[in-house]
């Protein structure tokens, strides 16, 4: 990263600390921000997040880590998750995410090498009953067939 990308970093991550106040509880919003600009909290902004709220660095990694929309490195320009728990596992997310793979010719929990998009499991959506489910960015889609997988992907290709 060059210096003029950190200090405009640093100075990104100043504004919002002073927008909503140098608080632990501002944490969460801070790195909500630098996600949705940046599609990822590198590590350097996560230092000086820690830095300039005066907290240590592993507790802006462990709220990080914890919420599945914040990343720590950078992901496709599309993001898919093919939720991955019990329900949807028994109504058959294996063939979908297969599908899934076969169409985008990569594996689950990577990225394209396109950078179009990245495909990442993640527990469960909150659609238990109409699954198998999966997000593609910020809307979720049912009741999936591995057709219909492949055809939601085409649409946002
Ligand atoms: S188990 Fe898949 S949405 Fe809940």
């Amino acid at each position: 990263m060059l210096v003029e990308e950190k200090n405009a970093l640093t100075e990104e991550i100043e504004l919002m600390i002073k927008k909503l106040g140098k608080k632990r509880s501002a944490l969460l919003s801070i790195l909500h921000g630098i996600q949705m600009k940046h599609r990822h909290v590198s590590e350097y902004a996560q230092q000086e997040i820690a830095r300039l709220l005066d907290i240590h660095p592993v507790e802006v990694f462990s709220v990080l880590s914890f919420y599945a929309f914040l990343n720590a490195t950078p992901k496709g320009r599309n993001l898919v998750r093919i939720c991955r728990t019990i329900s949807c596992d028994m109504k058959g997310k294996d063939i979908i995410v297969r599908a899934i793979e076969r169409e985008l010719n990569m594996k689950i929990g990577h990225t394209t090498s396109d950078n179009k998009f990245t495909v990442e499991y993640v527990n469960c959506l909150g659609l238990c009953d109409e699954g198998p489910a999966m997000a593609i960015n910020d809307q979720v889609f049912t009741k999936l067939t591995p057709e219909k997988a492949v055809k939601l992907l085409s649409k946002v290709k």
